[in-house]
């Protein structure tokens, strides 16, 4: 079914289907064969789940491509999986890439133990802007990567200028598009090559499961699926399954994600005790003005700085009730986590506080729950803790 003219909502439920038409069924079944008779309908003849050939593992990619305006998608065993896979397709000993510096943790860890062993070279630009970014090219820079919103402060990049200095340095650009999720943010209209997923965060949307997806131009994704065979990091069909499954309520989940996370910010704003509020849809924001520009809703993630020592902050923390204290986010749950001991526990504790990230720093991943449900569970465990 041709699904571009159709709204978010209804490219997130119907497309990339593959209808069960043998029986009727009106979902993607699951193929659980590890070995297929020969189909004139599949390049070189054979499928193979590790080739990514199979209808369970082209629905959810599809639908991928469908809400981020890509020529292709791929989805993959994690989300470290695409990062890696993307940054592979482009790189090769001697090149170099060009990122921001308040990354993810994994992917930072990915520069320092596997890049540095390939001989790739890489600049991490801290306050990242495109002018800064386009200051630590060098004639080896074949890619440049960003995130943004960044976890946990929620910093901005401006895409678009990202992307024109990546086509007038010839690099290929790549973001990790999982905190705006392709419903808040497409990067691909605004210049990127790549738009990048860990689908274990809001694609999927339920914390059962771990994955990772990219979308781009066909050749992109050409080229980051040959490295993902070769490396082995196919995403098995049940767990296409459920991929699929959950991207049918992406669009409803993100609103929903965006509503309450509003709500919650707007609170914490007015709450004693509370000296920063992180969140890109707060007017006072820096990212503010260019969130409204490249975005079209804010998100589900903010994070927030406690104005009390990091005793009573974990004693906040450990009076939460209805929000659980985890890693990870964008689940219809919500889950609080101290970025200080979990995502930037391997950073030393000065680089930590260079880059903003406090003992006291809490961030939440505001779920699908009613908002004043988590703004009482968050006064009463603030109250609970005695922080004023
Ligand atoms: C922004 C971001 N990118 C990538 C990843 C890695 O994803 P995965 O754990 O699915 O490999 C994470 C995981 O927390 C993340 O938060």
């Amino acid at each position: 079914m041709q699904t571009g003219h159709l709204g978010e909502h209804t490219r997130s439920v119907r497309a990339g289907e593959r209808l069960d038409r043998a029986v009727g069924g009106v979902t993607t079944p699951i193929h659980t064969a590890a070995a297929y008779m020969a189909a004139d309908d599949v390049e070189g003849a054979y499928r193979y789940p590790r080739y990514m050939n199979i209808p369970t593992q082209a629905a959810p990619a599809e639908k991928l491509a469908a809400l981020e305006g890509a020529g292709a998608g791929l989805v993959l065993a994690s989300g470290m999986a695409a990062i890696s896979s993307s940054l592979l397709a482009v790189l090769t000993t001697g090149d170099h890439v060009v990122l921001q510096a308040d990354l993810y943790g994994g992917t930072h860890r990915f520069l320092m133990a596997e890049l540095a062993r390939l001989g790739i070279g890489f600049a991490l630009v801290p306050q990242a802007d495109p002018a800064r970014l386009e200051a630590a090219v060098t004639e080896c820079t074949r890619a440049v990567f960003v995130e943004t919103p960044s976890n946990p402060l929620l910093r901005l990049i401006d895409l678009e200028g990202v992307a024109a200095m990546a086509r007038r340095r010839g690099l290929v650009s790549m973001v990790d598009n999982t905190f705006a999720s392709p419903i808040n943010q497409r990067p691909l209209d605004l210049g990127f090559d790549l738009s990048i997923h860990s689908g274990t965060k809001y694609l999927n949307g339920h914390s059962d499961l771990n994955c990772g997806a990219v979308a781009g131009s066909k050749a992109h994704i050409d080229a980051v699926r040959e490295r993902a065979i070769n490396f082995g990091q196919t995403l098995n069909t049940y767990d296409c399954y459920l991929l699929e499954r959950g991207m049918k309520t992406l669009a409803m989940r993100m609103a929903r994600h965006n509503e309450n996370a509003q709500a919650v910010a707007e609170f914490l704003t007015r709450r004693r005790g509370v000296a920063a509020v992180h969140f890109p849809g707060l007017p006072d924001h820096p990212g503010h003005a260019l969130a409204k520009r490249q975005m079209r809703g804010f998100g589900g993630m903010l994070s927030f700085e406690l104005d009390c020592p990091p005793e009573a902050a974990r004693a906040f923390m450990g009076r939460l009730e209805l929000i659980l204290e985890a890693v990870s986010l964008g689940g219809i749950e919500s889950l609080a986590c101290f970025p200080a001991v979990t995502s930037h526990a391997k950073m030393s504790r000065e680089a930590r506080l260079a880059i903003g990230v406090t003992d006291t720093l809490v961030r939440l991943s505001v779920g699908c729950e009613d908002a004043a449900d988590i703004i009482a569970d968050l006064g009463q465990a603030m109250d609970a803790a005695a922080i004023a």
